[in-house]
């Protein structure tokens, strides 16, 4: 109706369905995430929350494409520590990770493993290291572009090694899973959202994670401190956006409805398995995500600096 205020509005929403972004393809981890967390939202919410996967340059496409959406709570985003790493790496950025977008709330950290294909001939990390040095110019390894997870955690691995490898690009690491199993590339750090079930079943070789003590999930891996590589820790926190401008109480009915969802049996369990669990309560609230995006810029912007990895 003309003329509705704003505040009528925000105490109306969602009266109509909500898409959630994902910068990166399907069937990865962080739209494992994101559709855990969208069901759940939806029930409280009363409205379908819609997926929409939006991949490429690591993720900022598809945030780029919340940070211009209308400000009205029916386009969110579900992104990752790229959010923070992009800043740094991105000389070119279409927008401002800090300032562009509403926090909501953390989501989940979720640790990363080293992974291979099947048959690649190293049977520890140390073996791994060796190999890949001797043969760096013929190791591949995967990520989900310069934003990426998989990309920071390879920058970790490469420059604890000292070696440089050839990387392959991919909108996501659930299509660079696949070429991972078929053999198509050799070496990949992903999250164990994205490599628990396909370690389980024996389809790719897993070698340590990347956090400071073992995942419950996969007891058999070491971690890389243990295993050798101690300068290759990371855990991939998740957090949702909306649009700067967003109603701020809009922001709050999302901000419960993601903290319902962290409290969600079906949510906690499904993480669990996938060695994962929710943030605490208190860290799913816009104060604490938009606090933490901007002191994650500034961790990550020595070491991204460090090594010389930008994309124009
Ligand atoms: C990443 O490497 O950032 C993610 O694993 C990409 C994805 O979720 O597909």
């Amino acid at each position: 109706a003309v003329g509705v205020s704003a505040t009528a509005t925000a105490q109306d929403y969602p009266t109509r369905p909500i898409t959630m972004v994902v910068p990166f393809a399907a069937g990865g981890p962080t739209d494992t995430v994101a559709r855990l967390v969208a069901q759940s939202m939806s029930q409280s919410l009363g409205q379908q929350i819609v997926v929409e996967n939006v991949g490429g340059a690591g993720g900022t496409l598809g945030a780029a494409r919340v940070a211009k959406a209308d400000p009205d709570g029916y386009t969110l985003l579900l992104h990752h520590i790229g959010q923070a790493t992009s800043a740094t790496l991105y000389r070119k950025l279409p927008y401002d990770p800090a300032n562009d977008f509403a926090p909501v709330g953390l989501v989940t950290d979720v640790p990363m493993t080293i992974v291979a294909k099947k048959d690649f001939p190293a049977k520890d990390l140390k073996e791994l290291v060796e190999y890949v040095k001797k043969n760096a110019d013929k190791v591949t390894l995967a990520n989900a572009g310069v934003g990426a997870a998989s990309h920071l955690c390879g920058m970790l691995f490469m420059q604890a090694i000292g070696t440089q490898l050839t990387t392959v690009p991919y909108k996501g690491t659930g299509p660079a899973m696949n070429d991972l199993v078929g053999g198509q590339v050799d070496l990949m750090c992903d999250q164990t959202t994205n490599t628990t079930g396909q370690i389980k079943g024996g389809a790719i070789k897993a070698y340590a994670v990347t956090t400071p003590t073992k995942v419950p999930s996969l007891p058999d891996l070491p971690t890389t401190k243990d295993a050798g590589l101690p300068a290759v820790q990371v855990a991939v926190w998740h957090g949702l956006y909306a649009p700067k401008g967003t109603p701020a109480p809009v922001v709050d009915k999302l901000s419960k409805a993601l903290q319902t969802a962290l409290k969600d049996e079906t949510v906690k369990a499904r993480f669990g398995e996938l060695g994962t669990e929710p943030v605490a309560q208190e860290r799913a609230t816009p104060k604490v995500l938009g606090d933490f995006v901007k002191a994650e810029i500034d961790r990550w912007k020595p070491v991204i600096t460090a090594a010389g990895v930008y994309a124009d």
